[in-house]
């Protein structure tokens, strides 16, 4: 069935409170149920039945005020416990059996490495008890949990213990209370033999909250950046909002079988333990970096997602774009700002920008869905992110951290909308919103022209902007957007220049703000001593696609601007736009060279290895094919690589020496440490293998084939170890044995292994992905070692997954109808890798819609698999 935002209608029942008891067995768990429910007068319909969710549970008995109910009053269909003839005020009690040990979807209560773990969002709740499983229904909840004491020695829920005991048969039990109303979807609980490290954290107000990080036995020694990140976390949420963590306790639990990346259950976070471990020899610095990021956005979500959440699933980037937004305002003050807003733009375009150019295109609040766990997107996250960015940059720092005050004053405790959201900011600033809500309604990414014109006699510069929009799927026409272009003017010598626009008082000294919100719009300055080059869209202030500078223009910004992110920017653009030449070149049959403009870039780039090696090596780094794919009218992914490979074989021949002497000396030696200028240095040293590799692949392999033997961290020895898996080598084989030998008993690092194979670039590089497949430690019921293999094959190893004779789209619709036998959510999510195929030739085209119709015709294929198919193929 369609769910439509339209038909939203309040629940017929509030519930008060949730007493849960859970007789832990993975074989057969029991749960009780006791429900404090009266009737919502916001409804409508005073005689409307009483109806709950619940899916795969076996109903043993039903009790309404303590009698039980008959069975007349009672029916169960798709999913539904109706109840009819129910009083206006009353307790139900459940009792309802469920197999977390068969429960290979992950949802709802499951068993992972013989422990108990919950996974609620979004619809998770009703796959353990019958229930209003819906996030406006909030409610105060209670959980006690029974086990055997020895198997589960440690019990946790939400909130805190309240109670303890031990039965005379020897199982043991914890009464959880969390005082705070939460929906369904924040319910938790962990059982199991769980190691745990212990830290405290003193709020701003001087309360101690103890801290707790649950693992497996074994992991304990991988737990201490997590903490770090927690505390930090902790902090900066009352430094930058004056958000206090609100229990006594907050725990985390890692699981390694987790259908996403971590969950904001209140104060119980269950994550995925990719984002949790990490020790110097087994996570690479940007794991460290996920890390950090993840950590502090499952605990921003206490507040926004937790303390307010959604009224309904369509509102759910009201918690995921402002967190998300959160968590990158975290990332930019505690790191380098500039370096981390170009980390996360390059995010937006790799994920978001080809998601809203396709068949699944969806605006920020999707008006429509059938499986809401296929709508945690890109878009609904990332992009949502860039809306409340451009919410806050319209009106200024001091008045959205106002409208975030009026925001809680308004809504805490409540199931809030994004229009609740807007309207605070309007309230805090006056701005009126009208327009601009068009970013949460309406998909697609506009384009950003402009034209500058000189005139030297008035010394004036005039400045158009325009923006269109493409059509984009089941949204023919669209209306503009409201495009707050962050930008300032550089003279001749690259100085910026204060700005003045026509009628104003005084000139502005540095960045200002124009605002677009029609099809196109002039800008006249005044007081132009000369013709100047504009920055615009600082700091990426609008997620739109600009284009329209000229080389010159962009060899002046990258060179010159105040702007970081845009000095980043421009360089990358220029080699973009030389890159796109070369491949056009390469499509005409021309042979390579080198543009000097661009090896003159790079040369610079290379220049700041010591004083910036962070910044050095993200400009070194070339367009990525995804970059390159996105410029072009038909995606051509041999011509992509090969430009990208010439490309590199030229600049490390151009400058070896001087790659040589920066390899050298930027390797880790002595302590590790993840400050940015070790993480830097070990970037730098990764990206001058590569080039060296390229330029003289004998000498290349020799050194990569070293540094996995030597290097102290997984960052350098995993760079090393997927650069010789690029190479159909002896020395590749042998590193890749010795590296499988050497870890595989460490499911993480194993995934490492799974997945630069799957990134592989190597002629035979598709059979043995498939080879892999079949591969004793490949696990199609563990989602991390799916996404390694069969989800990073198919999203980023473009040449490979393009392969012109179809082998890698086979290989791939195989693994989806495989994976969804056993986990619907992840096989949905896979599908996303054929959403592209507009982009191709036709030929390409016909084998990746054939690989579509493969999957839809398989008649066991799950409603989530069927739903991301069937859009994927048909828009
Ligand atoms: N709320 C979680 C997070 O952002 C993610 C939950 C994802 N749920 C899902 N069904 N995919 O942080
Ligand atoms: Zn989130």
């Amino acid at each position: 069935a369609e769910h439509r935002l339209a038909d939203y209608r309040p629940p017929a029942f509030l519930v008060d409170t949730v007493d849960l008891i859970f007789d832990l067995d993975p074989a057969a768990t029991r749960v009780r149920a006791t429900i404090a429910l009266r009737r919502n007068p916001a409804h409508g319909d005073p005689a409307a039945p009483l109806v709950l969710d619940g899916e795969d549970l076996t109903l043993e008995s039903v009790a309404i005020d303590g009698e039980p109910c008959p069975e007349a009053q009672l029916t169960i269909a798709d999913h539904m416990l109706t109840l009819t003839g129910v009083p206006d005020d009353f307790t139900l009690d459940t009792t309802v059996t469920i197999a977390p040990d068969r429960n290979t979807e992950l949802s709802g209560l499951y068993v992972s490495g013989g422990d108990f773990f919950t996974q609620c969002e979004a619809e998770g709740f009703r796959r353990i008890t019958f229930f209003p499983d819906r996030p406006d229904v909030m409610a105060r909840y209670s959980a006690t949990l029974i086990a055997d004491a020895a198997r589960y020695p440690v019990l946790l829920s939400n909130g805190n213990p309240v109670d303890r005991g031990t039965n005379p048969d020897g199982r043991h039990w914890v009464k959880w209370v969390d005082p705070h109303p939460k929906p369904s979807y924040l319910f938790a609980l962990v059982a199991g033999d769980l190691e745990s490290v212990h830290d405290t954290f003193t709020t701003a107000s001087g309360r101690t909250v103890a801290l707790g990080i649950y693992v497996r036995r074994g992991d304990e020694d991988r737990v201490a950046h997590a903490m770090e990140c927690l505390k930090r976390s902790m902090r900066w949420d009352e430094t930058a909002f004056g958000l206090e963590y609100d229990l006594d306790i907050f725990n985390i639990a890692a699981v390694s079988d987790f259908n996403m990346g971590a969950m904001e259950n209140k104060g119980l976070n269950i994550f995925n333990t990719s984002l949790v471990l990490a020790r110097p020899d087994t996570a690479t610095d940007s794991d460290y970096q996920r890390i950090d990021r993840v950590i502090a956005h499952e605990y921003f979500h206490n507040w926004t997602g937790d303390r307010i959440t959604c009224r309904d699933w369509f509102q759910l980037s009201l918690k995921e774009g402002l967190t998300v937004f959160r968590d990158q305002e975290y990332g930019a003050d505690t790191t380098e700002a500039s370096l981390s807003r170009i980390d996360d733009v390059k995010m937006l375009r790799f994920r978001q920008f080809p998601e809203d150019a396709g068949p699944l295109a969806h605006p920020v609040r999707p008006p429509a869905y059938r499986k809401i766990d296929n709508f945690y997107t890109a878009t609904v996250y990332e992009k949502g992110a860039e809306v409340v960015r451009m919410i806050r940059t319209i009106i200024g720092r001091e008045a959205f951290r106002r409208g975030i005050d009026i925001y809680f004053e308004r809504h805490d405790n409540t199931a809030a909308t994004i229009e609740d959201f807007v309207a605070a900011m309007h309230a805090a600033s006056g701005f009126d919103f009208t327009g601009f809500m068009r970013w949460y309604d309406q998909s697609g990414t506009p384009n950003l022209s402009f034209e500058g014109r000189y005139d030297a006699a008035a010394r004036q510069y005039h400045l158009t902007l325009r923006q269109s929009l493409p059509p984009t799927t089941n949204q023919p026409a669209s209306t503009p957007f409201v495009i707050p272009v962050a930008m300032g003017l550089l003279g001749p010598n690259g100085d910026e220049t204060p700005t003045r626009l026509h009628g104003e008082a005084e000139p502005v000294m540095g960045t200002r703000l124009l605002m677009l919100d029609a099809a196109e719009a002039r800008f006249t300055f005044t007081d132009v001593a000369a013709e100047p080059t504009p920055s615009l869209l600082r700091g990426f202030s609008a997620p739109v696609r600009l284009t329209g500078y000229s080389r010159a223009q962009l060899a002046t910004l990258a060179a010159h601007d105040t702007d970081g992110f845009n000095r980043w920017e421009a360089g990358h653009e220029h080699a973009t736009q030389i890159l796109l030449d070369a491949i056009a070149g390469e499509q005409r049959g021309e042979s390579f060279t080198l543009d000097s403009g661009l090896r003159e870039a790079m040369s610079a780039a290379l220049g700041l290895a010591d004083t910036n090696p962070a910044l050095a090596a993200r400009m070194l780094t070339l367009p990525s094919a995804e970059d390159l794919a996105a410029r072009m009218a038909i995606v051509d992914p041999d011509a992509i690589h090969a430009v990208q490979t010439a490309t590199r074989a030229a600049i490390g021949q151009a400058m070896i020496e001087r790659f040589r002497a920066t390899y050298a000396r930027t390797g880790t030696t002595g302590s590790f440490s993840t400050d940015p200028a070790s993480v830097g240095r070990r970037a730098l040293h990764n990206i001058t293998l590569a080039y060296l590799m390229a330029a003289d692949p004998a000498t290349g392999i020799t050194l990569a084939l070293e540094q996995t033997r030597a290097a102290p961290t997984m960052t350098e020895v995993l760079a090393a170890l997927a650069l010789l898996a690029d190479t159909a080598t002896p020395e590749r084989d042998d590193a890749l044995a010795a590296f499988h030998a050497k870890w595989r008993d460490d499911a993480l690092v194993t995934d490492k292994w799974f997945r630069i194979q799957a990134l592989s670039t190597a002629p035979d590089a598709i059979e043995r992905i498939e080879a892999l497949s079949h591969h004793q430690d490949f696990d199609l019921k563990n989602p991390n070692r799916v996404r390694a293999l069969v989800g990073a094959f198919g999203m980023a190893n473009p040449l490979r997954f393009h392969a012109a004779n179809g082998a890698g789209y086979d290989f791939v619709a195989r693994m989806i109808l495989a994976i969804d036998q056993v986990n619907r959510q992840i096989a949905a999510r896979t599908v996303e890798v054929f959403a592209g195929w507009q982009r191709y030739d036709p030929a390409r085209q016909d084998k990746m819609r054939a690989a579509l119709d493969r999957i839809l015709a398989a008649n066991t294929l799950s409603p989530n698999a069927r739903e991301m198919a069937t859009r994927a193929r048909h828009g």
